[in-house]
């Protein structure tokens, strides 16, 4: 397979990934999903690739136009979106959640996409597992939610079975997308996060494999394939 095929193999991919999260967005008053545009975006373990899903789901949907997107890096611990896109990480949610003067535009990055928009995690910070619990981090949420109704919100998270941080996240919002390694992973792992996730409306599963390597933006990257409980 040539770049090109691989790279719209890929767009097809997420775009099948993005149909589901869309269409319970879409159905959310009916079926009760709170913050339904609030997507978490997790796994069990370190390396399975949230970040990879991440952008790449937050690009699939900037680039068709049929939404916007806030991508938010919520893995506090080891933020992964800023340094795979190349950008400044100097004030991010961390500075929002520490300081009540720093508000919603002063952290929010605009992007060459024009439905792209970005926040960073900002500096480490050693409570902030604490300032993803607080009550600042819930307003956030629901702000979020609700003053940007029509935009899909992308939280990249840190590993569930790591720290308690994912766990946190995935009461803030509506839907969750638990990204497993295929043939890695093994299945009690993946009970244990699916059992942590238990209290929320929707999980996704998403089986993600690197079977073809492809380039984009300058890094290596391959597929991932779409599966659900
Ligand atoms: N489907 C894929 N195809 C090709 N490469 C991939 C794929 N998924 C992930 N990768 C690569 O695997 C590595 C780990 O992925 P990524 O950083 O997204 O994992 P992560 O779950 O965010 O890890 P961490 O827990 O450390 O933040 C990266 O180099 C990424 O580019
Ligand atoms: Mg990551």
């Amino acid at each position: 397979m040539d770049s090109n095929n691989a790279k719209s193999q890929l767009a097809e991919e997420f775009r099948v990934i993005k149909r589901p999260l869309v269409n319970n967005i879409q159905g959310a008053e009916n079926n009760g999903i709170n913050r339904s545009n609030l997507i978490l975006i997790c796994s069990s373990l370190p390396g399975e690739g949230k970040t990879f899903v991440s952008i790449n789901l937050a690009l699939s949907i900037a680039n068709e136009r049929d939404k916007s997107v806030l991508l938010i890096d919520a893995d506090v611990e080891k933020p992964g979106v800023a340094k795979q896109l190349g950008i400044d990480n100097s004030r991010g949610l961390i500075e929002y959640l520490e300081d009540d003067r720093v508000t919603f535009s002063d952290i929010l990055l605009k992007t060459d996409l024009p439905n792209l928009s970005i926040i960073t995690a900002g500096k480490r910070h050693k409570y902030s597992t604490e300032l993803l619990s607080s009550q600042r981090m819930y307003l956030f949420a629901e702000e979020v939610s609700r003053r940007y109704k029509d935009r899909i919100v992308i939280f990249d998270s840190p590993p569930l079975l790591v720290a308690t941080q994912a766990q946190i996240l995935a009461e803030l919002v509506g839907q969750v997308v638990l990204v497993i390694a295929a043939e890695v992973t093994p299945q009690s792992v993946v009970n244990e996060s699916v059992s942590k996730l238990s209290n929320c409306d929707v999980v996704m599963t998403l089986l993600n494999k690197t079977r073809k390597e492809i380039d984009i933006y300058g890094h290596n990257y391959s597929y991932g394939k779409y599966g659900h409980f």
